[in-house]
């Protein structure tokens, strides 16, 4: 397998708005990003994917760009973006930077002409329809709201936006509009970063008949994501993007993939020699439980270990020999890892046990700010704390569909954006030390107890174990095996335990993981050296391994005495 810099990267993804405020403004900046490069660094982690900072009336904090070119001054100035650059290079780290271009704001230039008549060069930048009978042009849904569809009376017609309605799509089927994001791309690249994620990239192509979804709900607006994802000329419009921008062939470009695509589609957009992505993140893998349902009375939280193993299995073989993936448990869309999928109450277990999983399978990792210290869904008091555009639309609807105020906190507390967006906590002070001044959302109150510097200060804690793992998988003579092995799961219907072995010639780990808080027993491989544990000791019989909550083991297996350098 080819080798490639960003095969063997850690990566870490930083939503700058929480991260950390160095102006004291309430609102995390581009400075602050650079007063934690020494943090980051001593993490291990050497990929930086920041969330846009572009200028953005940031109705999606900013997944609605007004200007692609400028910076955000909540964020900063480009001298400071620069000298972030700069200061990453020097460092030995790469940057990544989000771009948006299935959307834009409603306040970018392109749709301010767009939607100021029907005869300018920016008309067809966008998606327009007229009225269906006096109606909305047809039933699709959208992400955020009701319907993807918004009235613009100027021009008495709709634009499309399949997010909020402030973030109108582009049209991709506009080749000006197509031409006018390469030099947007070509300005940041040529700035020094090292790539992109490409945000919402498999929905830039609709169906454009426009005809009404069929599928079968209650609501008149229905969630048809096939009408705007993975459509065939998404693979098009990839290459022809990618074929412009040759000069960069060392970046990296990681496609974000809502809405389940195919495997295969996977495969074509990832495979070596396609021309379009690097890799992807996909998200089949973040609700494997039943959050979804925390509406409802009565509910109790039950995650499927064995659906969860199937799906990561999937892209463990699929994308092994000529493509590549990336590995994440999370990030800023998502409701925190040890909440989800861990437990509280074993908190350094659980988060441990995660980040065993996540440094240890085959793929770039992605590590999302905070996770690293366990960081937990936060206990908003009531629903107008939230701040999040989706979670604000999905809690009025709920409320209109009757369901109780009670159940609809439940379920924002499991499953809103917000939680992953809280103020990173670095210490025990004031905002946990995030700022000075009030956060613009409100801090975990758990910040006494987690949080970097005190974590910094133990020797077992979260913070450490991170560190560990990410030298183990990067720095360690086990790095080839650990990026480059083959991953074959262990025990694929057992209940609790999360097992697999990255095998490389003979060498090979084992990877063991209590994903429950249920002690429970497997084999134990013969032949094998303890490597590392979220546990002090291991307990064992002869031939069984007894795994305690949320416990994890790396263990070296195969031939012991040889191992790739
Ligand atoms: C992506 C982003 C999400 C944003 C959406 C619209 O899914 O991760 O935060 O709301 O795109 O840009």
């Amino acid at each position: 397998m080819q080798a490639e810099w960003w095969k063997e990267a850690v990566g870490y993804q930083i939503y700058v708005k929480s991260f950390f405020d160095s102006d004291n403004d309430g609102i995390g900046d581009i400075k602050g990003i650079i007063h934690k490069l020494d943090y980051l660094e001593n993490l291990g982690v050497n990929l930086l994917w920041i969330s846009p900072v572009f200028q953005s009336p940031m109705d999606d904090n900013g997944y609605d760009v007004s200007d692609y070119f400028k910076i955000n001054p909540v964020y900063g100035s480009l001298s400071d973006m620069k000298e972030l650059i700069n200061e990453i290079k020097k460092r030995n780290m790469k940057l990544i930077l989000d771009f948006i271009t299935n959307h834009t704001s409603d306040e970018h230039k392109w749709f301010k002409e767009s939607r100021r008549s029907k005869d300018n060069k920016y008309r067809d930048y966008y998606i327009w329809k007229g009225n269906k009978n006096g109606k909305k042009p047809n039933n699709w849904g959208s992400f955020f709201t009701d319907s993807c569809w918004e009235y613009n009376a100027k021009t008495d017609d709709y634009y499309m936006h399949i997010f909020s309605k402030k973030m109108p799509d582009l049209n991709w089927r506009n080749k000006e509009m197509r031409e006018d994001l390469i030099k947007i791309a070509k300005y940041w690249l040529e700035m020094g970063i090292d790539g992109f994620r490409l945000d919402a990239i498999n929905h830039i192509e609709k169906d454009w008949s426009f005809v009404d979804s069929t599928i079968m709900s209650d609501g008149f607006y229905k969630e048809d994501w096939t009408k705007f994802s993975d459509l065939p000329n998404v693979g098009a419009y990839l290459k022809d993007f990618r074929s412009k921008l040759t000069d960069f062939e060392d970046k990296v470009f990681i496609g974000e993939l809502g809405g389940g695509t195919s495997m295969d589609l996977i495969q074509d957009y990832t495979s070596k020699n396609s021309g379009m992505l690097n890799m992807v993140f996909t998200f089949d893998h973040c609700f494997s439980n039943n959050v979804h349902e925390s509406y409802k009375d009565g509910w109790n939280k039950e995650t499927d270990i064995v659906k969860l193993k199937r799906i990561f299995l999937k892209y463990q073989e699929k994308l092994y020999q000529n493509n590549w993936n990336t590995i994440s448990w999370m990030n800023h869309d998502h409701p925190r890892v040890v909440s989800h999928y861990g437990n509280e109450e074993y908190h350094y277990e659980s988060a441990t046990m995660l980040a065993t999983i996540l440094l240890t399978l085959h793929g770039t990792p992605f590590i999302y700010n905070g996770e690293e210290i366990g960081m937990t869904n936060n206990d908003f008091p009531s629903l107008n704390d939230y701040k999040d555009v989706s979670t604000i639309e999905k809690n009025k609807r709920l409320l209109r569909e009757g369901v109780s105020l009670e159940n609809v906190k439940q379920y924002a507390q499991h499953v809103s954006r917000d939680n992953s967006r809280t103020p990173f906590q670095w210490s025990n002070n004031q905002f946990a030390g995030f700022s000075e001044a009030k956060p613009w959302i409100k801090v975990n109150d758990n910040y006494q107890s987690v949080n970097v510097e005190s974590q910094l200060k133990t020797e077992k804690s979260v913070l450490k174990y991170y560190q560990k793992l990410i030298s183990l998988r990067i720095k360690s003579r086990y790095k080839d095996l650990m990026i480059y092995g083959e991953c074959e799961l262990l025990y694929p219907e057992h209940k609790s335990v999360f097992a697999f072995t990255q095998r490389l010639e003979k060498q090979s780990i084992t990877v063991i993981a209590n994903f429950t808080k249920e002690f429970c027993e497997v084999p134990y491989p013969d032949n094998c050296i303890l490597l590392t544990s979220n546990y002090k000791d291991i307990k064992k019989t002869d031939k069984r391994l007894l795994l305690r909550p949320f416990e994890a083991i790396i263990l070296h297996t195969g031939n012991l005495d040889r191992v790739a350098t």
